[in-house]
């Protein structure tokens, strides 16, 4: 990964462009195509290197996968997964790693995940306490767990009920797909609701799920069963289409359209946060799906908490909006920043920097002072720490303002291996 790119500032962005289909959706479409027996389709998988890592590794444990143009089939072993003799190979990818250290705990034998320097650092404490809680054994490196990581399936794992003590939609999810190889329910609390990707493709996969929504956070119940063969169809990933929302709004000449992005409410907590900034974005029912639209805009700073926007992933990409606006933002409650792929609380902090901003840290919560726009950005060089969402961020940045130099960059691959292709065609 160390590609160098030079992103030069667009005078004018005009068009509309479809972005990969949603990383979440396309993990475990082939997570529970696998685990179903027979041929499930997947309709827009997502060609990101992450969702690549699962689908080798769901091969590797008996599912066969067939492409056709830009369907692919995935067929499940009748008989269920089988453990591999190889490591299975995680790469960048912390939901590959998480999700399906869930999956092979119901899984008979030994399995090692291992994952990239990135991920080799980043904390599985957080799944290997309930996995065990449950009867599985996982175990990694020192006291956060970290990759290598070795987990011993078992066919008599038990349901439990479980309070996540952050917030994680990896953490829920690794323990829902354990909970489909359990012997009785298995109920999960988040005091902050996060993305329910997991229990609605249960939910179609003809899985019994009990969601219950209470004061901002919520529990849901799962039955052991076996997901049925199913045909996904997945929409379009908002996290990526954010990029593109910023792009538009702090560009001085823009009018950008995404086409077919996934509207579910803990995705789009983004596009309130940059309405409340002032924002001309909007999201519109367009061909039977939803298109964002994003238009040139004055912004203003704002107070960010991170519950609005749970996973934080967008949060690099609106500390570049905090840059172009007009006063202070305030990011709260952000400690779930640092162990991304990167450590995006200090990554965000040192781009709002190099942008040419102010920009000060109290706890886990940041301030940027903006420029007033982005035609005051300075020109910059970012290094991506194996970190896709850093790079999008810087891009959009030197895009809009003066240009940026971004080494490493061919880690965008991770989940959007055509973004600078998509970013060209807008100028
Ligand atoms: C994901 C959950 C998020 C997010 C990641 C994808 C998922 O992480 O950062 O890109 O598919 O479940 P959290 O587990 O921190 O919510």
């Amino acid at each position: 990964m160390n590609a160098t790119r030079e992103v030069v500032r667009a005078s004018a962005l005009h068009g509309s462009l479809r972005v990969p289909g949603d990383k979440s959706a396309s993990h475990r479409a082939l997570m529970l195509s696998a685990l179903a027996s027979g041929p499930s389709t997947i309709e827009g998988l997502s060609p990101g290197r992450d969702v690549e890592s699962t689908s080798a590794i769901i091969v590797q444990l008996g599912a066969e996968r067939l492409n056709e143009n830009d369907l692919v089939t995935l067929v499940g072993p009748e008989q269920g997964l089988k453990r591999s003799e190889r490591d299975l190979d995680c790469g960048n990818s912390g939901t590959t790693m998480r999700l399906m250290a869930g999956v092979v705990s119901g899984v008979l034998g030994s399995h090692t995940l291992v994952g990239d320097s990135s991920l080799s650092k980043r904390p599985m404490d957080r799944v290997a306490t309930p996995l065990n809680l449950m009867g599985a054994t996982v175990k990694g490196q020192g006291d956060r767990n970290t990759a290598p990581l070795q987990v011993e399936g078992s066919q008599a794992l038990r349901g439990i009920d479980y309070v996540v003590p952050v917030v994680s939609a990896q953490v829920k999810s690794a323990i829902l797909l354990a909970a489909l190889g359990a012997a009785g329910p298995t109920s999960v609390h988040e005091d902050v609701l996060t993305r329910t990707t997991t229990e609605d493709m249960f939910r179609l996969a003809g899985l019994s799920v009990h969601s219950l929504e209470e004061k901002g956070g919520g529990t849901v119940t799962v039955n052991p069963g076996r997901p049925r063969a199913t045909k996904w169809r997945i929409p379009g990933d908002p996290s990526q289409a954010a990029y593109f929302a910023v792009l538009g709004a702090i560009h001085d000449c823009a009018v950008l359209e995404v086409l077919n992005v996934d509207s579910s409410p803990q995705r789009i907590g983004f596009v309130t946060v940059l309405q409340r900034m002032g924002a001309a974005v909007t999201m519109e029912p367009r061909d039977g799906g939803v298109s964002l639209l994003s238009q040139s805009s004055e912004l203003v700073g704002a107070e960010i908490n991170s519950s609005e926007i749970p996973s934080v992933d967008e949060v690099p990409i609106l500390a570049v909006a905090a840059a172009a606006a007009t006063g202070v933002s305030v990011f709260r409650d952000m400690a779930e920043l640092r162990v991304k792929e990167s450590d995006r609380f200090s990554g965000s902090i040192a781009l709002a920097k190099s942008l040419g901003c102010r920009v000060w840290e109290e706890g886990d919560d940041f301030f940027v002072e903006g420029l007033g726009s982005a035609r005051s950005f300075s020109t910059f060089a970012l290094h991506a720490s194996l970190d896709h969402r850093m790079v999008m961020a810087a891009a959009v940045a030197g895009c809009a303002g003066g240009g940026c130099t971004i080494s490493g960059s061919d880690t965008v691959s991770s989940s959007y291996p055509n973004f600078f292709n998509d970013l060209a065609s807008l100028s």
